[in-house]
């Protein structure tokens, strides 16, 4: 069974209900209705196999890349398969260190607490989860000053999942806690986002044509997540207009939502534009980049530059981030003569 405590991760949260159940439906609920990442699904099945034939809980597993590619669909997928109770939450829901202590001691034995966005997680609070995590003990702190006392509590058998997008920002006594193993998950292939599309319009109950599910995939930033929202919007755009989802259903849907035949969003194409127009194709560091385009560097360098580096839009540079002829390509710009960007006192007169 797969129960969510009410510290739901931020961004489920802020999924309106029909979405969220939808998102939920499309959810495989077996490991052969999980398409792609097949060396860390074997990883997995090897890791729960083993931990059941010895009649243990399997070790703690962190799960990290960009956003959408299914790590919480993993961790659901995991409980399942270990019919494990699930309890979801996430690092900046857990706020203080009781919010942690009372997660852990309302586990049952078996359990399996997911942690979305770890690198959240407040300092002082990771430090509970350590003994937690390798030990079993939860160590509470009673009282103020000297009169002060620790307390040990010991927790029944867990498995901790978590999840990060920003694996650089865990600290290593963090990292090298999850025993069970570390997983990056990688983009997907073409037919791979192909495949997810057609079975979530099964699911959904909709006709689409084998064309459109091509064009979807290829604008889906090779990313589950957002192939799914793109077919929904494609069936909201059908719908409305009563007719199946057809490549031009597919078409007028996209130039809508401003995605262009890349799968770049407008805040793609403006971050490109902006290296290539303001700063001569770079390179240009991050927080300049950021405040040239109004956007938030973090949100830069997690959701927008590993799909534009993936690509090969874009390269990062120790000097800062550079745009690749590729990208003068795509956004039909002509590459001029390299700009000196030393100042005027250093360069040959
Ligand atoms: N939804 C999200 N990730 C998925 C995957 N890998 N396979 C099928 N559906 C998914």
């Amino acid at each position: 069974m797969t129960t969510e405590t009410k510290n739901i991760s931020e961004p489920e949260n802020l999924l309106r209900g029909e979405e969220k159940y939808l998102d939920n439906a499309l959810r495989p609920s077996k490991w052969d209705d999980y398409i792609g990442q097949t060396t860390i699904k074997e990883n997995l099945k090897i890791l729960l196999g083993a931990a059941k034939a010895r009649g243990q809980t399997p070790e703690h597993i962190l799960f990290y890349g960009p956003p959408g590619l299914g790590k919480t669909t993993l961790a659901h997928l995991l409980a399942r398969e270990n019919n494990s109770q699930l309890k979801v939450t996430s690092g900046p829901a857990i706020e203080k260190v009781g919010d942690l202590a009372s997660l852990l001691t309302n586990l049952s034995a078996g359990d399996i607490l997911f942690i979305d966005e770890i690198h959240r997680l407040n300092k002082l609070i990771e430090e509970i989860l350590y003994p937690a995590m390798e030990a079993g003990n939860l160590n509470i702190i009673i009282g103020k000053g000297p009169s002060a006392r620790t307390i040990q509590l010991d927790l029944p058998p867990f498995t901790l999942i978590a999840a990060t997008t920003r694996i650089a920002l865990l600290s290593s006594p963090l990292r090298s806690r999850f025993s069970g193993g570390t997983f990056r998950l990688e983009f997907y292939t073409t037919p791979e986002i192909e495949t997810i599309i057609a079975r979530s319009a099964a699911i959904l109950g909709v006709i689409i044509e084998p064309n459109a599910i091509t064009e979807i995939a290829k604008r889906s930033r090779s990313t589950p997540r957002i192939a799914n929202h793109l077919l929904k919007r494609c069936r909201d755009f059908a719908q409305v207009n009563n007719t199946t989802i057809n490549l031009e259903t597919v078409m007028k849907t996209l130039r809508l939502l401003s995605i262009d035949e890349a799968g770049l969003s407008y805040s793609d194409r403006k971050i490109i534009e902006t290296i290539i127009d303001k700063f001569a194709g770079g390179p240009v560091g991050l927080g300049t980049i950021g405040a040239a385009t109004s956007e938030e560097e973090e949100t830069i360098e997690e959701i927008n530059e590993p799909y534009l580096i993936q690509l090969g839009f874009l390269e990062r540079t120790p000097r800062g981030r550079l745009a690749t002829q590729k990208a003068y390509d795509h956004m039909g710009k002509i590459k001029g003569p390299a700009k000196d960007t030393r100042p005027t006192s250093q360069r040959l007169l």
